[in-house]
């Protein structure tokens, strides 16, 4: 199969399309052909390596992962003999940074890990792109302890992880305050945020509110 390969960290020419043996999905992985996928912080992050620490999880020296692609949607083509979630045809997307693969004609994950199958309405170019905010959304958001009925404030919410937080947050039953310009009030109210601050025109920490979280993106 065709795939984006690196077999060295660096700047973005280590990166060149090459052939690679087609994976084959253990038995509780599923096999994706990969129809959508995104070049994004995660991806660019671990192809550089800058920060060191990501090499205790990529290797060291180089990449243990040739094809990087964390975030993905597409068909699934084969499935192991241990996976009862998902048959051929299904349409899957999601979020891969443990073996990656979405920057290649096909890829493996297990099928209890980060995907699941698409909304009927979303194209696959639609559906690559939303895991990777929500991923680390969710991980704070999870990392807080906050609880239904406390209050959270997103700072950057028309961004990729803002976005995903105030819906989260709203899904986990938490009053949310966002705050972005002021062109993108409107949208980030019906992303479900209970109040909505403008930094162009407004102070979000003069309030008598008590937050458990503040998001700042
Ligand atoms: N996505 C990743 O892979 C990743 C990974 C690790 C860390 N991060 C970091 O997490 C943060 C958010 O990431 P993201 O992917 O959600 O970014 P993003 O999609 O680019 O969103 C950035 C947000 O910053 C807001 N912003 C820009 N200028 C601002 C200003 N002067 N005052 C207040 N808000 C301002 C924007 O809001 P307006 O449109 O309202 O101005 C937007 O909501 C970034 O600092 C990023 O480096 C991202």
């Amino acid at each position: 199969m065709k795939a984006a390969i690196h077999t060295k960290y660096g700047p973005p020419e280590v990166v060149s399309i090459g052939d690679l043996p087609k994976p084959e999905p253990k038995e509780d992985e599923i096999l994706v052909k990969v129809c959508a996928s995104t070049v994004n912080r995660t991806d660019a992050g671990f192809r550089s390596a800058e920060y060191f620490i990501s090499r205790f999880f990529s290797g060291l020296f180089r990449p243990h992962n040739p094809v990087l692609g964390c975030e993905f949607a597409g068909k699934v083509v084969k499935v192991g003999s241990l996976v009862t979630e998902f048959i051929p045809g299904d349409r899957v997307f999601g979020f891969n940074d443990q073996t990656w693969g979405g920057h290649g004609e096909f890829m493996v994950i297990k099928s209890g890990a980060g995907v699941t199958k698409m909304p009927d309405h979303l194209t696959y170019e639609e559906a690559a792109p939303i895991s990777e905010g929500a991923h680390y959304a969710l991980g704070n958001i999870m990392a807080s302890g906050i609880k239904k009925g406390q209050q959270a404030v997103v700072y950057g919410a028309t961004g990729a992880i803002g976005s995903a937080a105030v819906q989260l947050l709203k899904f986990f039953g938490v009053e949310v305050t966002a705050v972005c310009n002021s062109k993108n009030v409107g949208l980030v109210k019906s992303l479900g945020a209970d109040a909505v601050i403008s930094y162009e025109t407004e102070d979000y920490t003069i309030t008598k509110k008590k937050f458990k979280l503040v998001l700042m993106l």
